[in-house]
């Protein structure tokens, strides 16, 4: 059967927890595996046939290098290798041709105007399609109440109804295909 997996990347615990949450979702039409960037594997087997990926704004795009040495001196993150991330890994990874993908992102609530500018599941996106994924919907921005998150109320509830509508639409399209 084919499997999903969802790798994120998380400084504070939110994208995990919203990574999760879409899992828990996905997991009513597709057995789903989460994993941390720094820890997914650096090849995705034939039976994995949807990828979703997500994780942090930071400085209006995703997590690299400098942000995240800034998440540890500004507010004390504990990071044990700012190299690797989940930009990095979707940079090397191997993946099956035309894999179904998803990307999301979670990124402060105070500035909408602000906010509206962050491009971190855009660059997801892209990346995915660098790979040959296959973006089967579009991305999904979930909302923390400070940088240290917690998320805002009822977004974890909002990423598992995502998770278990995105696997609706794998299942139909591979029964369809
Ligand atoms: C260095 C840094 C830069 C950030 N830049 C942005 C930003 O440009 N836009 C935004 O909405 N949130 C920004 N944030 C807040 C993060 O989006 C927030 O910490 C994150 O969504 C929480 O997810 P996490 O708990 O999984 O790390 C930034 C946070 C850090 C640490």
């Amino acid at each position: 059967m084919t499997r999903a997996m969802v790798v994120y990347e998380s400084v504070f615990g939110d994208a995990r927890t919203i990574a999760h949450a879409i899992a828990e979702g996905l997991s009513a039409s597709l057995p789903a595996d989460v994993v941390a960037a720094a820890e997914a594997p650096a090849e995705l087997g034939p039976d994995v046939g949807l990828l979703v990926v997500g994780g942090p704004n930071h400085a209006f795009g995703m997590p690299r290098p400098s942000t995240r040495e800034s998440a540890v001196q500004q507010y004390g993150a504990d990071i044990a290798d700012t190299g690797r991330g989940l930009h990095e890994w979707l940079e090397a990874v191997r993946a099956p041709a035309g894999i179904a993908a998803a990307a999301f992102d979670t990124r402060g609530s105070g500035h909408p105007v602000l906010t509206r500018m962050d491009h971190a599941s855009r660059t997801e996106e892209k990346l995915l399609g660098k790979l040959g994924a296959r973006v089967v919907t579009p991305s999904e921005h979930f909302s923390v109440v400070d940088t240290k998150g917690p998320l805002v109320a009822g977004e974890e509830e909002r990423a598992r109804a995502w998770g278990a509508t995105l696997a609706e639409l794998v299942a139909s399209r591979s029964v369809s295909s």
